[in-house]
């Protein structure tokens, strides 16, 4: 999704901001542009419908200035245009404007303060900075008009950045429900919606928030609240190494972060399970969820199938009811909630604006919240009242991996750690540590495996035009992001089902040819699920399957080891992991960047 940087101060602003916009690149983006100011007035605007490595091509020698504004574009209102494409600019191009985030009553504020203005794109944005000018011209301060324009928007998110010609070292910023970090440097200042874009500049970030307008300048920052006061926000300092979001020698990333996945679940094992095997996490965090009456987990896409997995670890190990959301739908139907509640959101970036809106009406009625995320500092970790990282290190693809297995294994250990506080045997008799030694030695002997997935993929999917994932119960959850990681990157349509209930409707799409993958990995329901394998295969369907071990027949596709069955998400996941991977490949797609989605979805 849309991302902005920004840079004023003592550095070449060209380089500092199209190497962030290349950092935020992985969120998902289809168009890009730069505007640098200069002191002696000779400013460029450069864009492009391409990738940021076409911006750069644009970009001549002489763009030397020291302040700047950048942005990569992921449509909401206006096609993929070069008009379309920020920095939008006001009529005499005094102001220039980035935006992540949507202006909900940007055609009512058009109709009523900009007759007769010519606009260039259709975008929400360039209302916003047409406004900004109009104000000026009337006679306001930048500062006055950019406060004044504000106040206008309605039900609006943004992270805004402004620049006026007039002030050329100055960056006006502004956010409202869209990320936006301000990052200090020695003798220049930047602000990005992701501390990733600028960790070549400094390591250490303010936090602002909702409502806040900030002046940046290349030695100061000054932070107005939403009330207009001058306040003081917290530093963080973000350690990350700028090279763990490197390829290396891989084609793309997400084949770099499927391989990731054994070292991450040795990770967590050794971050959050003592020498015995018990978890060590926050106690205040343990009695919170042990007192409560009813979990609520939340999540969107991939975590949200994390989610469903982490409904039946806890209710397994805690004896707690657990109950798994959509994020986009519980936002906005006033649920009847548990005398006790507990919430946890999980979300890989920390930043999903539909996970966020939920969390902002769980703060509002002061309940306790966990944010599990693989972003320090993010968002929603900021927000909610305890936080849990996934340590699994930048995941850049766009379609999720590691990130998804992390959090089914950090859940794990915090049903693990609730259960034995509440002195439950199926908890205290779980040997965690050793089953997450076992996953991870499983995985890996997976991934080694790369040769024949790529050869199956070629077989089954790469002509395909529908392929099905089925399972029952645990296996059920897996399918669906077995198929919805087949559909982000391959354009395969395809569907995870639950076994038992494909013939009810839609077993009427099988087609001869049409692959339909099995995933069984619990003896209670293993012959059931082949049963409906079977009923496929009778109408044409090429089956395979993804099988535990000891249920395992000659005939099976991909045999996984022997795992608790709490656990077998890790690694039945990875044979379609690379399957989907293998398929876009063959394909020719950009596995990385699949058409029209974004890593970090920041507008609702
Ligand atoms: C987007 C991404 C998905 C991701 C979902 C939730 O749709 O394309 O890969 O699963 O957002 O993201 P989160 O960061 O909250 O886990």
């Amino acid at each position: 999704m849309c991302g902005v940087v920004g840079v004023t101060g003592n550095k070449n602003a060209t380089e500092i901001l199209v190497s962030g916009l290349e950092k935020l690149q992985y969120r998902g983006y289809d168009s890009a542009g730069i505007f640098v100011d200069q002191p002696d007035g000779t400013d460029y605007l450069v864009k492009t419908t391409g990738s940021i490595a076409d911006l750069r091509k644009k970009i001549g020698p002489e763009v030397q200035g020291t302040a700047g504004i950048g942005h990569t574009r992921w449509a909401t209102h206006g096609g993929v245009t070069i008009e379309n494409a920020h920095p939008q600019f006001s009529s005499d191009e005094r102001f220039y404007l980035v935006h992540n985030g949507v202006i909900e009553n940007f055609q009512e504020l058009k109709d009523k303060y900009l007759q007769g203005v010519h606009f260039h794109s259709q975008t929400d944005t360039e209302v916003v900075v047409q406004l900004i000018d109009k104000f000026v011209k009337e006679g306001m301060s930048t500062q006055d008009a950019f406060n004044k324009t504000l106040s206008l928007l309605e039900n609006s998110s943004y992270a805004f950045m402004l620049m006026d010609r007039e002030e050329p070292e100055t960056i006006y910023v502004a956010k409202n429900k869209s990320p936006m970090l301000i990052g200090l440097g020695d003798g220049c200042n930047v602000v990005c919606s992701d501390s990733i874009a600028m960790l070549n500049v400094t390591h250490t970030f303010l936090e602002i928030q909702d409502g806040d307008m900030c002046i940046v300048k290349p030695d100061e920052v000054i932070v107005n609240d939403a009330d207009g006061n001058v306040a003081e926000r917290e530093t963080f300092e973000v350690s990350v190494d700028p090279s763990a979001s490197d390829k290396g020698t891989y084609p793309y990333y997400m084949l770099k972060e499927i391989d990731e996945q054994p070292n991450v679940m040795r990770k967590l094992s050794a971050e959050y399970l003592d020498e015995a095997g018990h978890p060590t996490i926050d106690a205040d965090l343990v009695d919170a969820i042990k007192d409560s009456d009813r979990i609520y987990i939340v999540g969107a896409g991939t975590s949200y199938h994390a989610g469903l997995v982490g409904k039946m670890q806890l209710e397994k190990l805690t004896g707690i009811p657990a109950e798994v959301h959509v994020a986009s739908e519980f936002a906005y139907e006033d649920p009847l909630l548990s005398e006790k509640p507990f919430f946890i959101f999980l979300s890989q970036s920390g930043e999903t604006a539909d996970s966020r809106q939920v969390l902002v009406n769980v703060n509002k009625q002061k309940l306790p919240s966990l944010t599990i995320t693989n972003v320090a500092n993010s968002t929603l970790s900021r927000e909610s009242t305890f936080t849990l990282l996934l340590q699994a290190g930048p995941e850049i693809s766009v379609a999720s991996t590691k990130a998804y297995t992390a959090q089914i294994a950090l859940e794990a250990i915090l049903a693990k750690a609730v259960g034995e506080a509440k002195g439950q045997s199926a908890a205290l008799n779980f040997d965690l540590k050793g089953q997450l030694a076992v996953v991870a030695q499983g995985m890996q002997s997976i991934v080694e495996e790369k040769n024949e997935i790529n050869q199956i993929a070629e077989d089954y999917f790469v002509e395909a035009n529908q392929a099905f994932y089925i399972g029952r119960g645990i296996d059920y959850t897996v399918s669906i992001e077995a198929a919805l990681k087949l559909k982000e990157i391959s354009y395969v349509h395809a569907e995870g089902f639950a076994s038992g209930e494909l013939k009810h409707g839609t077993i009427a799409l099988i087609e001869p040819g049409t692959p339909v993958i099995g995933i069984i990995t619990q003896a209670g329901t293993a012959g059931l699920t082949r049963s409906n394998l079977e009923e496929t295969a009778a109408r044409g369907a090429k089956t395979l399957s993804i099988v535990k071990k000891s249920l395992a027949r000659p005939e099976d596709t991909f045999v996984i080891p022997d795992v608790d069955e709490l656990l077998t998400p890790l690694l039945s996941v990875i044979p379609a992991q690379l399957l989907a991977y293998y398929t876009s490949l063959n394909k020719g797609l950009n596995v990385d960047l699949p058409r029209n989605l974004a890593k970090s979805v920041t507008v609702e």
